[in-house]
C-alpha cells in the first residue's frame, strides 16, 4: 500500500498521445511513406538525407499546430497528480510533442527531446521553433544557414536527462509506464532497473501487454484516457 508522501515515477510513450490524434511509432506497420522510423530517425538518415529527415519532423511539427490536436484525459490527470499528490511526482517522457505541457503538467523529463524547439549544429544553440526547418532555415544564435536540426533524440544518440532519470528510479516507490510498446532502450530497461532496486511498486497501463509487461508487478490493460483517470482517482483518494 502506498503511502501518500511517496515518490512517484511516471514513464509515457506514444500511446498516451494516440486519442489526440498523434500516430504512434509501431502501430500501422510502424511505416512512414515506405520508411521504416529507424531509418528516418538516425543521424546517419539526417547526412544523407536531410530534407527528408526535415519533411518527417516539419508534418509531425504541424500536428502540433493543428487546433484539433489537444491533451485529452490521460494527460489532464497526470497534471492533477503532479498537482496533489503529497509526495514527489515525477514525469519521465519519450514523447517529443508538448501535450503534456499543455495540460498543465509543470515539470515534463523529455527523454528524447522536444519538437517545437531547434538545435544549431554550429553553435550548439537551442531555441523555440514552430514552423518548418529546411536547408534555408537561419539560427537565431549565430546566423549559420542550413545548420538547424529538431532537438530530438535520434536512434544512436544518447537521451537526455539520465542522471536524473537514474536517481529518480532509484527513489521511487511507485513505477508507472503508460503507452510505450517497451521496445526501445533504455526506456525499456527502466522496470527491471526499478525492481533491481526492490522498492517501488509497478505497474503498466497500457492498450497491449508491451514487451516488457512480464516484469511489471501489475498490468492494466486499455485506453489511456480511461485507464489513466481510474488509477489517478483511486491514488488521490487515499489522499483523503
Ligand atoms: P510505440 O509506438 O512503440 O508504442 C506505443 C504503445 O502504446 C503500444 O504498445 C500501443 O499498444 C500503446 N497504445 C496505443 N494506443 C494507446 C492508448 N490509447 N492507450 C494506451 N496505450 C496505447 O511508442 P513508444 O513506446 O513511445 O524514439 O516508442 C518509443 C520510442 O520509439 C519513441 O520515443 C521514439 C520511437 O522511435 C525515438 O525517436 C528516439
Amino acid at each position: 500500500m502506498i503511502e501518500p508522501e511517496a515518490p512517484i515515477l511516471i514513464l509515457t510513450g506514444a500511446g498516451i498521445s494516440a486519442e489526440s490524434g498523434l500516430a504512434t511509432f509501431r502501430g500501422g506497420g510502424g511505416l512512414w511513406e515506405g520508411h521504416r522510423v529507424e531509418d528516418v530517425a538516425t543521424p546517419e538518415a539526417f547526412a544523407r538525407n536531410p530534407a527528408l529527415v526535415q519533411r518527417f519532423y516539419n508534418l509531425r511539427r504541424a500536428q502540433l499546430r493543428d487546433p484539433a490536436i489537444r491533451p485529452n484525459a490521460a494527460h489532464r490527470a497526470l497534471a492533477k497528480l503532479e498537482a496533489t499528490w503529497p509526495g514527489p511526482v515525477t514525469l519521465v517522457t519519450q514523447n517529443i510533442d508538448d501535450l503534456h505541457e499543455r495540460a498543465g503538467h509543470r515539470d515534463v523529463v523529455h527523454m528524447h527531446g522536444a519538437l517545437n524547439q531547434a538545435a544549431c549544429t554550429a553553435c550548439d544553440a537551442e531555441t523555440s521553433w514552430l514552423g518548418d526547418l529546411d536547408e534555408s532555415s537561419r539560427c537565431p544564435a549565430c546566423a549559420a544557414v542550413g545548420a538547424l536540426r529538431p532537438a530530438v533524440v535520434w536512434f544512436g544518440e544518447i537521451p537526455q536527462h539520465l542522471d536524473r532519470i537514474a536517481r529518480e528510479l532509484a527513489a521511487c516507490e511507485l513505477f508507472v509506464a503508460i503507452g510505450t510498446s517497451g521496445v526501445v532502450y533504455p526506456a525499456a530497461g527502466f522496470v527491471a532497473e526499478v525492481r533491481a532496486h526492490g522498492l517501488a511498486h509497478t505497474l503498466e497501463i497500457n492498450l497491449e501487454p508491451s514487451s516488457v509487461h512480464s516484469v511489471f508487478h501489475e498490468g492494466r490493460q486499455g485506453a489511456a484516457s480511461t485507464l489513466v483517470p481510474a488509477w489517478v482517482d483511486e491514488l488521490l483518494a487515499r489522499v483523503g
